[in-house]
């Protein structure tokens, strides 16, 4: 069980980013895959149980993509439904950007696809900061909405359950597969941000997929021992996460001149629902002001905060001009936290 206790960090905090951006989100839609695995079926292949997982982290099932479906489907998916609901074509876009760290191939990027998909040959591209990845990506997506002429859809798009290891039973039961998307929109009065973003890359193998890439190529040897599939020091990445949530989601309150209490909702990035607590509890957020999704979803990685904003507009949980506080924590190390105002539409 973990302990509570600080963490060494060997970096200094960067400043805080004051900018906030004129941009609203202006549609959000989100797709999850139709198969769900609950807790039980993996007690049938795993040295796990129900309860263990329940009382550890909160997830009760996560859904899973067909054998035929990857992250740019995924992501397609949860952008027609982005544009169906700001009632725009992919034509008006000016810029997509998909974040995403299970792109479909390591080499192109998983966006053009996804723009193709679309049927427009708009900019596309992909940010890779791990589960902090759509907090970055409203960083620079919202830039790009704010400098444009017309909209910029952000996608959050993951399929985590393609790269655990089914037999690692301290991962297997994390992660599940989904995507969201927004419609991001210059508009006068609309506010996102200040932005809190960083990252510490002194130990990578916290959590990573180490034989992936170049710096350790996934040669036959690896395949067969099961190296390109994720690993990671659960405690550890526990506490970094609680700390860094929780200093990124002060940071920008502080920057905003804000209270906790003028805050009315928090997303925080779904990967444990103690995690959330923790972090709640520190901020002095009541936990019914903490919108939680991971019973449900799992961990989508940089799809579980857009996830969760759709799932709190769609349970009436989002009012007009509800201020929303969003902190992630991601492999890297990386973490980052804003602030958005709802826009309700008609
Ligand atoms: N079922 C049953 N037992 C399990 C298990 C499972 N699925 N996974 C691990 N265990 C066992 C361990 O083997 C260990 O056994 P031992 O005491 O005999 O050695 C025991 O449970 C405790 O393991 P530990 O890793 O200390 O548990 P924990 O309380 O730290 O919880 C996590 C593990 C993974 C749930 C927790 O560390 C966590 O959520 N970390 C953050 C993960 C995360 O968010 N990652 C993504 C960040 S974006």
């Amino acid at each position: 069980m973990i302990v509570d206790t600080p963490v060494a960090t060997t970096s200094a905090a960067p400043a805080v980013d004051r900018t906030v951006l004129p941009v609203a989100v202006a549609g959000l839609g989100a797709y999850l895959p139709a198969r769900t695995v609950d807790n039980e079926e993996l007690t049938r292949r795993l040295d796990t149980s129900d309860t263990w997982i329940r009382t550890r982290t909160g997830i009760g099932r996560r859904h899973t993509a067909g054998p035929d479906e990857a992250t740019s489907d995924l992501a397609l998916a949860a952008a027609r439904a982005a544009l169906l609901d700001a009632g725009l074509d992919a034509t008006e876009l000016r810029a997509l950007v998909v974040a995403t760290c299970t792109p479909d191939h390591l080499l192109p990027a998983t966006a053009p696809l996804v723009a193709a998909g679309l049927g427009t040959s708009i900019a596309a591209f992909d940010v890779n900061a791990a589960c902090s990845g759509f907090v970055y990506g409203l960083r620079v997506a919202g830039a790009l909405a704010a400098t444009t002429d017309g909209p910029v859809l952000l996608i959050g798009a993951e399929t985590l359950t393609r790269i655990v290891d089914p037999a690692d039973r301290g991962t297997a039961i994390l992660f599940g597969d989904g995507a969201a998307a927004v419609v991001l929109v210059a508009e006068e009065g609309a506010a996102l941000g200040p932005f809190d973003l960083g990252s510490d890359g002194d130990d990578p193998s916290m959590l990573w997929a180490a034989a992936t890439g170049t710096r350790y190529p996934p040669t036959p040897a690896r395949l067969v021992a099961g190296e390109h599939f994720l690993t990671m020091r659960g405690s550890d990445v526990y506490r970094h996460a609680v700390l860094r949530m929780t200093a990124s989601a002060t940071a920008v309150l502080e920057a905003a001149g804000i209270a906790i209490e003028d805050v009315d909702l928090f997303i925080g990035h779904q990967a444990n629902a103690r995690i959330l607590a923790g972090v709640a509890e520190r901020l002095g957020l009541p936990q019914e002001r903490s919108h939680v999704t991971i019973d449900r979803h799992g961990n989508t990685s940089a799809a579980s905060i857009p996830l969760a904003l759709a799932d709190a507009r769609d349970t009436g949980r989002l009012r007009d001009g509800d201020r929303v506080l969003v902190a992630a924590f991601g492999a890297g190390l990386t973490w980052g936290a804003t602030l958005l105002t709802w826009r309700a539409r008609p």
